[in-house]
């Protein structure tokens, strides 16, 4: 088995000679526009710049770490360490670290100076009190996604909320993996530094560069991330993965008796990683399958069943759905947006009295969670308690100022108890806030035609059409009113010029008639 060729590099893009003056700026500035694109598609993808830096002086200008290291805290061999880094090497990482640093920039100023805030459910690790607590989670963290990078098979979309529980003490039995993570780790860097072979000291370091550098922005080291694992963090990190898996099988093959058998068992574990691979991406095709496929992996994480359970009853059903949100509520009973569709459902299949239970519940957890606070008005309204109705939806809109769905059902609240003025009121600002809101419209002309104000609800039908003309309900209650207000012909007219709604026309040239005779 040859050792990798990766020492001598002949891409046209970086026409060096021994002397390693010369080379192509332009192609720099092009890894850089490349990076940032990267980023603008997953912020991580900046990190390639830094896998760039390190492929530049470990490959192409075979730089020996150590020794520059040495020559760099020896303060009288400074001057030699800077002759270790070849003029070009220390041109192009400063260009390619200047262009990192006018992205990150850029990306800050656009994005602004706060970064998100994350909630304790998104990384538990990170909110723990005690350092110790913090170091040893992350760490764990850290030998899950190595782990995951071994064996890819538990795969989830979300490991957030009760997924990992946290290690509180070290007599948890995963401090093993800590312990195995940081003794492979501790062994390659040490082989990396001061292996006698300076081809291995140069792909070991390599592969570790490789492997760690597009890690550091998701290890939680220099800010708060919102995730716990996450299979995309992972993505350029298995290049380094790769190279050292490669460099171990060759090492392997150099010494092994049975190459058959190790090859064997190579091809094997590709085949089995190809294999998972066409799985994992057929189920990242189709919601249902995404989160059904985490059950498994995440069954204590509440995120997944709140998937499951909003996915199935986007689809319709009903009752598998209140399952998986009762078993999300049950797993994190602070889980307000389970508990708002908990409550939206039950309270469509008329369980009252739960439902109220739910939604109060979760207006108290997050007092301005404004769909919360509606449904729970709309479930007092049907309980007839108006008057808690009313406040609930005062509340919501207090919470979310543009909520058109909100003042319609205030409207209708409002209808119900007769209070017509606000009730038109609270329709007309539904419809200045959305005016496509057919219902809110429909509910005016009903509302200005059962009480006998016939004009005004021509006018408002008229405005309402005029808005969406293609409204059935709308052009049904406006003839109706037209009919009343004994406009036989306009509604003639008008249902003439709707000629779409034959059914409708037909209908009311019939009544029309019947009424005329
Ligand atoms: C309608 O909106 C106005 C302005 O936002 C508000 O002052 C008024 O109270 C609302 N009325 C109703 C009944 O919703």
């Amino acid at each position: 088995m040859q050792p990798l060729e990766i020492t001598s590099c002949s891409c046209g893009s970086l026409e060096e000679n021994k002397e390693g003056h010369n080379f192509s700026v332009f192609w720099v500035l092009v890894s850089v526009l490349l990076g940032a694109i990267a980023m603008l598609c997953k912020e991580q993808g900046i990190t390639i710049l830094g896998l760039n830096a390190v492929f530049d002086a470990l490959v192409i200008n075979k730089l020996n770490i150590l020794e520059f290291i040495q020559k760099l805290l020896r303060k009288d061999k400074l001057l030699e360490s800077a002759g270790l880094l070849r003029k070009g090497l220390l041109f192009r990482i400063t260009l390619l670290m200047s262009g990192g640093a006018s992205i990150l920039y850029i990306r800050w100023r656009i994005m602004g100076t706060g970064p998100p805030a994350f909630t304790e459910v998104d990384n538990p690790a990170s909110f723990a009190d005690s350092l110790f607590v913090r170091a040893i989670n992350y760490n764990y963290y850290y030998s899950l996604n190595a782990w995951l990078l071994l064996c890819p098979w538990w795969l989830c979309f979300d490991w957030s909320m009760g997924c990992i529980p946290l290690i509180k003490s070290v007599s948890d039995w995963r401090i093993i993996a800590l312990a195995a993570l940081w003794f492979c780790l501790i062994g390659l860097i040490c082989q990396a530094l001061c292996s006698e072979d300076s081809y291995k000291r140069r792909i070991l370091t390599l592969g570790l560069g490789f492997l760690i550098i597009p890690f550091l922005p998701a290890s939680n080291l220099f800010f708060r991330v919102g995730f716990v694992v996450a299979e995309r963090v992972i993505y350029l990190p298995s290049i380094g993965y790769c190279i050292l898996f490669t460099y171990g099988f060759s090492l392997l093959s150099k010494q092994a008796k049975k190459k058959k058998i190790l090859a064997v068992a190579v091809l094997g574990i590709l085949l089995m990683n190809i294999m998972r691979c066409a799985l994992r991406s057929s189920q990242w095709r189709s919601e249902e399958q995404l989160f059904r496929s985490a059950l498994s992996v995440c069954p204590l994480n509440a995120k997944v069943h709140y998937n499951v359970g909003k996915n199935l009853a986007d689809k319709g059903n009903q009752s598998a759905a209140i399952k998986y949100y009762r078993e999300a509520v049950r797993l994190n009973p602070k889980y307000v947006h389970a508990m708002n569709n908990l409550g939206n459902i039950l309270k469509e299949r008329n369980e009252l009295q739960e439902a109220e239970e739910l939604l109060s519940l979760a207006v108290q957890i997050q007092p301005d969670f404004a769909a919360a606070w509606m449904n729970l008005g709309i479930v007092q309204n049907s309980l007839r308690r108006f008057e808690e109705a009313e406040q609930s939806y005062w509340t919501a809109i207090k919470h979310r100022k543009k909520y058109p769905d909100c003042y319609y059902n205030l409207g209708r609240l409002y209808a119900d108890l007769n209070r017509h003025i606000d009730a038109l009121n609270a329709w007309r600002n539904a419809t200045v806030l959305k005016p496509e809101h057919s219902l809110a419209w429909n509910n005016m002309i009903i509302l200005l035609d059962n009480t006998g104000n016939l004009a005004q609800a021509e006018a408002v039908g008229r405005e309402a059409l005029e808005l969406i003309p293609n409204d059935h309900s709308l052009m049904f209650s406006l003839a109706n009113v037209l009919g009343k207000s004994q406009k036989y012909k306009k509604v003639y007219e008008h249902l003439k010029t709707t000629s779409h709604i034959a059914n409708i026309f037909i209908c009311f040239n019939r009544l029309c008639r019947h009424q005329c005779m």
